[in-house]
């Protein structure tokens, strides 16, 4: 997630561009630039690091252009670096982009550019578009047409700015997928990824919609859509403080994260699945390892921990390859037995979690392969790993992880489904199956946040409980310890975790009358079982919160208080959207407990000391 400015009008454009930036800095912040008329030419100014680091660059000259773009990177294809930055130039340097999103189809474009002649000196994905709008711009010769005929060869996401060297007054922003507003005000307009960057300019915008294109000037603003027809639009009034619209109008950073899942599980994914085949770029692991591998072992801390016991399930269960799941502090500690017939799989939301970054080395100097599934591009982990599958999630900024996580399992959905692949274990008309129902459970979590009030109300009669049970069996037992860890870190409320069948091995001790327990049942397989162990629980008088499937819900209601159901799924897939509705419970009941979501006591985003 990036965050992208624009302006044209009277006054200097450098100032209102750098403030907007800043003002967005919480959506990217690896490195920064701008592109802007200046004396008659198309200047670019940009660097790798945090905004002070382009403030330094930009104060050696007095720039005094009135149109120009801004862009603040949250990286997902190539390093943070200058030449990674944006905005990125086509080859004759007419055309200078800003881009957030992703582009699912920018190896093929690339391909097709290079054969005509482009050449490229980034890693990215977003350098695919400057060169694609200039090929179009030498064949047509009208720049807004340009513009609209590459991003019809667009597969992804994106937001755009972009300007032309040949109409300097004029520059053009499009959208698909990912945010942009156009901000009106007099005699001059805007751009941006999100209300924030210009509210202290003007509080009436246009919101735009997917393809649509808006073309502005100082004194007019026009709006397509990718074929050339225009768009009536409303003007939105926001009525917003700043504080609050950094989050976007929620209330809190977590519920905005949560809200982007869909859109997390859909970038995270998306790119990787061409035709019902993954193509995980990155991971350079051939079948012959893959055949002669001993075991795996998945490491990591906290959430990303609980994520890697998500991941056991799966490959155990599609690739059979034996896994062992460890948390990061022991690992490291315990002189495990590894050899070169070892991967190790590292999880990691901020990339730079010291006691799993010195796991990561253990398994090095034990000479296993280390692969790495990280949030953050360019991270300590990310740079030390033989291979990386970086989830699409953009910054997190709640401390407790929400769409990380999510982003986690689709990650090790696809590493399973591959692995399986490649060992022949299941049959690529299988391995099509599962990736169309994973492409579809963006949409599925989408449903489930529609249901959020029905969790509110749940949680304002239990937010009081002193302690609460989670339990599950098989995949739903990993869920059930997340679940439990967000309550506890944000709500304070004491919780834990229990596999359904040990119940009955000593902590059915600890329920008594009004005790919650909240079930995690999606496993076809294993639902049967889970209603026993309700069925035991219930008899002592315990509270009931059941997360089950659709198709399961009628025989969950008939003893349980209270049924969230997610839509029907195969069982693999469930825990992706399963996690919603309890990051969900321990979000209300923290807000119900007036506690401080976002940053909780005692925690910390990053853990980067011992
Ligand atoms: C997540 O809600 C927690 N704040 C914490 O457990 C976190 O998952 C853990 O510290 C690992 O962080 P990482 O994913 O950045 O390595």
């Amino acid at each position: 997630m990036c965050g992208i400015v624009g302006y044209i009008g009277n006054q200097k454009a450098v100032p209102i561009l750098m403030s907007g930036l800043n003002q967005l800095e919480y959506r990217g912040y690896d490195s920064a630039g701008v592109a802007l008329f200046d004396d008659g030419h198309l200047d670019v100014v940009k660097c790798k690091g945090r905004l002070r680091f382009l403030e330094e660059k930009l104060a050696a000259k007095e720039y005094n252009g009135n149109i120009g773009i801004g862009h603040t990177r949250w990286a997902t294809h190539g390093e943070p670096n200058d030449v990674n930055s944006h905005p990125h130039l086509s080859n004759t340097g007419k055309i200078a982009v800003v881009h957030n999103g992703i582009i699912e189809n920018y190896l093929q474009l690339k391909e097709f550019l290079m054969s005509q002649g482009f050449a490229f000196v980034s890693d990215t994905d977003t350098e695919i578009i400057a060169h694609l709008i200039e090929y179009h711009y030498a064949i047509i010769g009208d720049f807004v047409r340009a513009v609209m005929e590459a991003c019809g060869e667009l597969d992804g996401s994106y937001a755009l700015g972009v300007l032309c060297d040949d109409d300097k007054e004029t520059f053009v922003a499009v959208r698909k997928g990912s945010p942009l507003i156009v901000g009106l005000g007099d005699g001059e307009n805007f751009i941006a990824s999100d209300i924030p960057a210009i509210l202290k300019y003007t509080r009436d915008i246009y919101i735009l919609e997917d393809k649509e294109v808006a073309i502005l000037r100082k004194d007019h603003v026009a709006i397509y859509d990718l074929y050339g027809m225009e768009v009536k639009k409303d003007v939105f009034h926001v009525d917003w403080d700043v504080e609050a619209a950094e989050k976007s109008g929620y209330e809190h950073f977590m519920m905005k994260e949560m809200c982007e899942e869909p859109r997390v599980i859909r970038d995270t994914v998306g790119s990787r699945i061409q035709k019902g085949r993954i193509d995980l770029k990155g991971i350079s692991l051939t079948d012959d390892y893959l055949n002669g591998i001993e075991k795996i072992y998945i490491v990591a801390c906290g959430t990303a921990y609980h994520a890697g016991m998500i991941g056991k399930y799966l490959i155990e269960k599609l690739a059979r390859i034996p896994v062992e799941t460890d948390i990061a502090s022991e690992f490291r500690y315990r002189d495990p037995i590894l050899s070169e017939r070892n991967l190790v799989i590292i999880i990691s939301q901020s990339g730079e979690t010291i006691d799993t970054l010195y796991a990561l080395r253990e398994a090095k100097e034990k000479k296993a392969k280390v692969l790495s599934i990280v949030n953050v591009v360019g991270s300590s982990i990310a740079r030390e790993s033989d291979g990386v599958l970086y989830t699409m999630a953009g910054p997190e900024i709640a401390v407790a992880s929400s769409k990380a996580y999510n982003a986690q399992l689709s990650a090790l959905t696809l590493i399973a489904l591959d692995f399986a692949a490649k060992r022949k274990q299941i049959p690529q008309e299988e391995v099509t199956r599962l990736t169309s129902e994973l492409l579809k459970v963006p949409d599925m979590v989408e449903e489930i946040l529609k249901d959020k009030e029905n969790i509110q109300r749940f949680a304002a009669m239990h937010y009081n409980a002193n302690s609460i049970f989670y339990i599950g069996r098989g995949m739903d037992y990993a869920l059930s310890m997340e679940g439990s860890l967000k309550l506890k870190e944000i709500s304070y409320i004491h919780s834990e975790s229990y596999a359904g069948g040990e119940l009955k091995h000593g902590t059915i001790a600890l329920i008594e009358e009004g005790t919650l327990v909240v079930c995690c049942m999606t496993q076809d397989s294993l639902f049967p079982k889970m209603i026993s162990n309700i069925k035991e629980v219930k008899a002592r008088k315990a509270s009931i919160m059941a997360i089950t499937q659709e198709k399961n819900a009628a025989e969950a209601e008939k003893i349980a208080d209270i049924v969230i159901t997610i839509p029907n799924i195969d069982p693999v897939l469930a825990p992706i959207a399963a996690v919603t509705p309890m990051q969900l419970f321990a979000y209300y009941m923290a807000v119900l407990k007036g506690c401080d979501v976002d940053k909780p006591r005692n925690l910390a985003k990053s853990v980067t000391v011992e």
